[in-house]
């Protein structure tokens, strides 16, 4: 009989060449995968949404990572919890929907009901022994970054947490995405491997060849890219934004906008980036006539050219924070080959569709976007099942941000199996 050896994955680390893309079994291996699912998501911070996904009391959200549902809900004291979506009895899932409004959790099997605090306030039949105090639900941990959610499934999750919070918080604070609404929310099935679409995620080298909507209001040199050295009209273009950067970051910062990068994507487990960049044509937002879709601003704001705020966390998420709109993404691991994203648009919650947007030219750039990218990323996992397949070279001018992305990856499985 046949029998495959089992994979060495700790050869496969110290294997791994710094500068160059994974090798295969970490794009298409089974075992690898439920390595990541352990290891990654569920020891680290998981972006998973935002506050406006259940804006009022009672109202849930189902999210699944890998093997765990969780719930995120908000209580009657508006205070929104998250907790595993797994009744105390004989572990039924509770709710089967992505999104609900209940008054308590009921589940569906014998009907234990729960309040929106977790605790068991209903299980019939169970005798006078019964505790019903030790049969809550299981709290998740959950933070809140000015509206943006991140869950973590450890005992003990990173505490470096604290300092993601507290320079995001500033960034974020004038956008008020906690009166904001979720306008669409769009999943998309990538045919990959989780790790293919946060690097595809993490340059704009395939941007020019692939993203015409994008095009219009996203500079190539705005995040990671530079031209090469004989390229000499491309570094009169660099050099232009580079000065049109350098005096539009002056003005927002003198405003009170935080615009100034600040990049740790490695060495740490709550790896992140961040930056306000320069948009391109009209300047306002990622839309197909680079202008404002929503005429209501985003929180208090009032000036309608303050670039795209992007904030990338790592292991699975992307944003973009402009003066009308946000717009977030989160990228949840199915199974080897195949990736959940899920894209959430943002405005003001006083914003009225038809009169101040409309949501098709809002999400029209990210909608044509995202199609592209997923394109792109089933293309390079088929490349990974070839024989043919080897580590390949990033870009030392435009994927140092995709090397970043590895390297935090091959770092947090190191430290991992060195414990
Ligand atoms: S499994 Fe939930 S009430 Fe029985
Ligand atoms: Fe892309």
């Amino acid at each position: 009989m046949l029998t495959r050896a089992p994979l060495d994955v700790a050869s496969l680390i110290a294997a791994r060449r710094p500068g160059y893309t994974l090798a295969a079994p970490f794009y298409r291996s089974k075992e690898i995968f439920d390595l990541d699912l352990d290891v990654i998501f569920a020891r680290h911070w998981i972006f998973v949404g935002v506050e406006p996904d259940v804006p009022e009391p009672g109202d849930v959200m189902k999210i699944d990572i890998g093997l765990n549902s969780i719930l995120i809900v908000r209580d009657d004291d508006n205070e929104v919890r998250a907790f595993h979506n797994v009744c105390r009895h004989r572990g039924a899932r509770i709710v089967t929907e992505e999104h609900s409004t209940v008054g308590k959790l009921v589940c569906p099997y014998h009907q234990w009901t729960y309040e929106l605090t977790g605790d068991l306030v209903h299980a019939t039949h169970m005798g006078d022994d019964f505790d019903a105090k030790c049969h809550g639900l299981k709290p998740v941990h959950l933070r809140s970054v000015s509206g943006l959610l991140y869950v973590c499934l450890a005992a003990e999750p990173p505490a470096d947490f604290d300092s993601f919070a507290a320079e995001m918080e500033p960034r974020l604070a004038p956008f008020d995405l906690r009166n904001a609404k979720v306008v669409k929310e769009l999943d998309l099935i990538e045919e990959g491997n989780w790790k293919l679409t946060m690097e595809n995620n993490r340059e704009c080298y395939h941007c020019a060849g692939n993203h015409p909507e994008l095009g219009l209001s996203f500079n190539k040199y705005a995040v990671g890219f530079v031209p090469d050295a004989d390229d000499l009209e491309g570094q009169a273009e660099a050099a232009a934004y580079a000065a049109d950067v350098e005096r539009q970051v002056q003005a927002w910062e003198a405003n009170g906008f935080i615009s100034r990068p600040f990049e740790e994507l490695t060495g740490r487990p709550t790896g992140f980036r961040t930056e306000r960049i320069v948009l391109g044509g009209e300047g306002e937002s990622q839309t197909m006539d680079t202008k404002i879709a929503c005429k209501k601003l985003m929180g208090a704001i009032t000036e309608r050219k303050l670039g795209g705020l992007h904030l990338w966390t790592q292991p699975n998420m992307w944003a973009h924070f402009m003066s009308d709109h946000a717009v977030t993404f989160t990228a949840l691991p199915l199974d080897a080959e195949h990736t959940l994203v899920k894209t959430r648009w943002l405005v003001h919650k006083d914003a009225v569709e038809g009169v101040d947007y409309d949501v098709d030219h809002l999400a029209s750039v990210w909608i044509a976007t995202n199609d592209q990218d997923a394109s792109l990323v089933k293309l390079a996992q088929c490349g990974t099942r070839s024989q043919a397949y080897e580590p390949g070279p990033y870009s030392p001018l435009t994927e140092g941000l995709v090397d970043a992305f590895a390297t935090w990856y091959v770092e947090r499985l190191s430290a991992h199996m060195g414990k």
